[in-house]
């Protein structure tokens, strides 16, 4: 049941009561990052935490395929023996599947390898915009292929000797940030990038922990490059779950007044945990207790979520790169809320891993609610008692479906969701959670 086929169909039910404490597999971002800067250092890295789902499998993979050494260590641990940033030529093209973050990421590490590389993936992934990468890596000097006209993958990187550049991003775009940060680790000279709104910090924290120095003030982060390979060191990686799985069961909990779910070691990065003051201000509780963590390491804690009557919010601005990821989910805590919940500003939902706006509006509205799609958000109108007939098909998008699996929490004969395989791509055990949480979880 933990990965069900592509076809089947789930039927989710809530079951007494709801509730619990887990501990969420390790974050999907810092696993990617750590897998690529543990191949790209000189000697042994331990990857602790590391996240074993299709996405960050599928970047273990791209660094094998570029002649970094892995495997998996008696006690679970992944370890890597990095090349000291001389890659090989890798034989094949390399597949990134789903995850923009890894072909993105891989993109920028290419840039300044003295080979051209392919980078392909799944339908998703093929629909998804990489002009962004392109623009500044070929101002690095790169020379970058997307599929054209519409600027997609299959993408293939010709890497030259980059020099480096300031950059304002022209989207808040942690990625696009990481993969400039990662080919100016090569480059000749200062690579600075400027960005529009603070997004997700795990190249910088990561890099400084590696022991490459970088410059930051306020949205500038800056960076002398190596001119050739960087002298990075192994280290040991302790990675914290990923406060975006634990997203699910928190806003299970706060949909349903008295439910409380607790989650154990989460990443708790400043610019990922904005979906926490979000639930405060609809009227959840909240209850965070910082954990110690090792010099160098992200910051992790414990964090409850105590439901209560919820009322409607508006979420934008500089908020949204905080909990871009959660927003499928935070879309149907409104539903459950008095008042209208408002999400602006949120045009970059219409290029993740479905067009997020439309698809989320499309499931709001067959469940009963009134929604207002905008092209940067939506407005719907709660409370409802949602309706659910019907199947509910995830188009492919693994917070789509998990965010359905909240909804079905509220509705007592459930929902039937189907196209659900895709949730292993991030949440690997999230049946297994849903279950222990208190869901009834039938496979059709
Ligand atoms: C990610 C950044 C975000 C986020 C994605 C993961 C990352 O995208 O939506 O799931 O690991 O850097 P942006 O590049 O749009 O910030």
């Amino acid at each position: 049941m933990t990965s069900p086929p592509p076809s089947a169909q789930v039927q989710v039910r809530p079951g007494a009561a709801w509730g619990g404490t887990i501990t969420v597999p390790g974050d999907k971002s810092i696993s990617h990052r750590t897998a690529l800067l543990a191949a790209l250092a000189n000697g042994v890295s331990t990857l602790d935490g590391f996240l074993h789902s299709e996405d960050c499998l599928n970047t273990v993979r791209a660094v094998a395929a570029l002649g970094a050494a892995v495997r998996t260590a008696t006690d679970g641990r992944l370890e890597i023996t990095g090349c000291g940033g001389h890659f090989q030529i890798p034989r094949t093209e390399l597949d990134c599947g789903n995850s923009g973050t890894g072909l993105r990421l891989l993109m920028g590490l290419l840039a300044p390898q003295p080979f051209a590389t392919r980078l392909i993936g799944d339908a998703s992934l093929s629909r998804r915009p990489m002009r962004r990468i392109q623009t500044p890596l070929a101002h690095m000097g790169a020379e970058i292929m997307l599929t054209e006209p519409r600027g997609t993958p299959p993408v293939t990187v010709r890497g030259a000797p980059l020099q480096g550049i300031r950059y304002t991003l022209p989207v808040a775009s942690a990625q696009v940030k990481s993969a400039i940060l990662l080919a100016g680790l090569y480059a000749r000279g200062v690579t600075e990038v400027i960005e529009p709104s603070p997004t997700r910090d795990h190249t910088e924290r990561a890099l400084s922990a590696a022991g490459f120095p970088l410059e930051i003030e306020g949205l500038r982060i800056r960076l002398t490059g190596a001119a050739g390979p960087p002298p990075l060191a192994a280290r040991a990686w302790q990675i914290p779950g990923d406060f975006s799985s634990a997203a699910f069961a928190w806003v299970a909990a706060a949909i349903q007044p008295g439910a409380s779910v607790t989650v154990r070691r989460v990443g708790l990065n400043p610019r990922r945990t904005a979906l926490l003051d979000v639930l405060q201000r609809m009227g959840a509780q909240v209850r965070v207790t910082p954990e110690p963590t090792a010099p160098g390491a992200e910051p992790i804690g414990q964090v409850t979520v105590t439901g209560a009557p919820l009322r409607g919010t508006t979420i934008g601005g500089d908020e949204i790169p905080s909990l871009i990821d959660e927003i499928p989910v935070l879309s149907v805590a409104g539903l459950f809320a008095a008042g209208p919940t408002c999400i602006r500003d949120a045009a970059e939902l219409r290029v993740k891993e479905s067009d997020r706006i439309a698809v989320m509006a499309g499931h709001l509205r067959r469940l009963g609610a009134t929604v207002d799609e905008q092209p940067d958000g939506f407005t719907l109108h709660g409370p409802i008692t949602p309706r659910a007939e019907g199947v509910f098909a995830s188009r492919g998008d693994h917070r789509v479906a998990m965010a359905l699996a909240v909804a079905a929490l509220r509705i007592p004969a459930g929902l039937r969701l189907t196209d659900v395989a895709c949730i292993s791509t991030s949440y690997p055990g999230f049946w297994d959670h849903w279950r222990q949480l208190g869901a009834y979880v039938e496979e059709r």
